[in-house]
């Protein structure tokens, strides 16, 4: 048990704030370790006789972050300058990617990119593998030795992509299938079905998606959509027959509870009530979205017409593994075509959209993302001291409010002091 204050998020998605709490964990019926209680030190201390409470003053234990939408093999591609989207996939991308054909390099990379997402408080994450089947397996192994929540797919890529990382149509999907065999569902790990995004799919490797996630529906899906206007415009000249970009997936049978389309930005309300409809959830990367200069996520409308959305870094388009640096991102781009008076985003909501909002689009709600009894212990201690100017800040914070905006203004990984991940480490 850990004395520290305590973040978590009620059933509505408020920050919840113990600023005296005790976080109780201990084994389930399956040996999986889980939060058992978690509230006020007060209330629940006198629950556990017996049990060694370790105290933290001056701590904040939060749930682990979720990113919902990074790419492994684009770990050396983060701060690549490019004019937008297709230049920067066609100079720096793709090359990069392509070295991961070697198992070698994929197995190195894929220490280096589950040490960053930890040593960032990062404890699950919807990763885009490169489309070399082995890159699934380096990384899936390398998650797996560690304990941590993972769920990754091989890119789907048969046509307008170089040699090197173009993938074969028939090839792609028996290797996907495989892969759903080999790490779906094993210890913590899941398999997304990942088409990279119209345009570098046919249609029969789009069709053939589309099987496999009819006859796998605990299988997420990931892929790319409505992100940069060039884009839009040759995903729509290469499928004149759908409505819009995000149609081509719903044509498709890519649409459905776990899928998660990054970016999801040039939407009208049409695309908006799709996304609802369907289930599928929006990953939000707004260090992404800046960089590349490829637009504003529009929360209002999100909002408006309802579907579900989380926060992600989107490495290396995007410039950050942090998730405070991607909350940040955030509440600017929320800012940007507000017309509702007020805060765009509080702290809270920007925090939950990295926690329990971003387990909620991927169905894992009360599993990951918070503190509530039964969740994986996946939780970090955060230091709101780490720095000399957050000190300063955080010293004089008077409200939760306070507290956590001046950690995502100021803070970064030197806040995450531990990360505990269920599994043991
Ligand atoms: N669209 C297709 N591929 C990619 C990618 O790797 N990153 C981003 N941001 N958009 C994409
Ligand atoms: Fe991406």
């Amino acid at each position: 048990a850990y004395r520290a204050g305590l973040l978590r998020f009620d059933d509505e998605g408020r920050a919840v704030h113990d600023s005296d709490g005790l976080l109780v964990v201990g084994p389930d019926a399956t040996g999986a370790q889980v939060v058992r209680a978690a509230g006020s030190y007060a209330a629940l201390a006198g629950n556990f006789p017996g049990v060694a409470i370790e105290h933290l003053p001056g701590r904040l234990i939060a749930p682990g972050f979720i990113d919902l939408h990074v790419h492994f093999p684009q770990t050396d591609v983060i701060g690549s300058p490019a004019e937008g989207l297709l230049p920067w996939l066609e100079n720096y991308t793709f090359p990069h990617e392509a070295q991961f054909a070697q198992d070698l390099h994929a197995q190195e990379m894929a220490e280096v990119f589950l040490d960053e997402l930890q040593r960032h408080g990062v404890t699950t994450a919807l990763t885009f593998c490169s489309s070399h089947p082995a890159s699934v397996d380096a990384l899936m192994g390398a998650a797996e030795r560690r304990g941590l929540r993972l769920i990754a797919g091989k890119v789907l890529q048969d046509r307008h992509s170089p040699d090197g990382v173009r993938d074969d149509t028939e090839q792609s999907l028996i290797d996907t299938e495989k892969l759903i065999r080999s790490w779906h569902g094993r210890g913590r790990l899941g398999y997304a079905i990942t088409p990279r995004f119209a345009p570098s799919c046919s249609e029969a490797q789009l069709r053939g998606a589309g099987e496999l996630a009819a006859r796998y529906p605990d299988v997420w899906i990931q892929s790319h959509v409505a992100e940069n206007r060039d884009e839009i415009l040759w995903a729509r000249e290469l499928f004149p027959a759908s409505r819009s970009y995000l149609s081509v997936y719903q044509d498709f049978g890519l649409m459905r509870p776990r899928a998660i389309y990054a970016h999801c930005i040039h939407f009208d309300d049409e695309d908006r009530a799709l996304m609802r409809d369907t289930g599928a959830a929006a990953a939000v990367c707004p260090t992404s979205n800046l960089f590349l200069g490829s637009g504003f996520f529009d929360y209002e409308g999100a909002d408006r017409v309802g579907f579900r959305y989380g926060l992600a870094s989107d490495v290396g388009g995007g410039t950050s593994f942090s998730p405070f640096h991607t909350m940040l991102a955030a509440y600017y781009v929320g800012r940007e075509g507000q017309t509702k008076p007020g805060l765009s985003l509080t702290p809270g909501q920007l925090w939950w959209q990295h926690t329990a909002g971003a387990a909620q689009a991927l169905g894992l709600d009360g599993v990951v993302g918070n503190l509530q009894p039964g969740c994986e212990a996946d939780f970090l201690v955060l230091d709101p001291q780490a720095t000399p100017l957050l000190a300063r800040r955080t010293g004089h914070a008077r409200t939760l409010d306070e507290l956590l905006f001046a950690m995502i203004v100021l803070g970064d990984d030197r806040v995450v002091e531990r990360v505990h991940i269920a599994a043991g480490t």
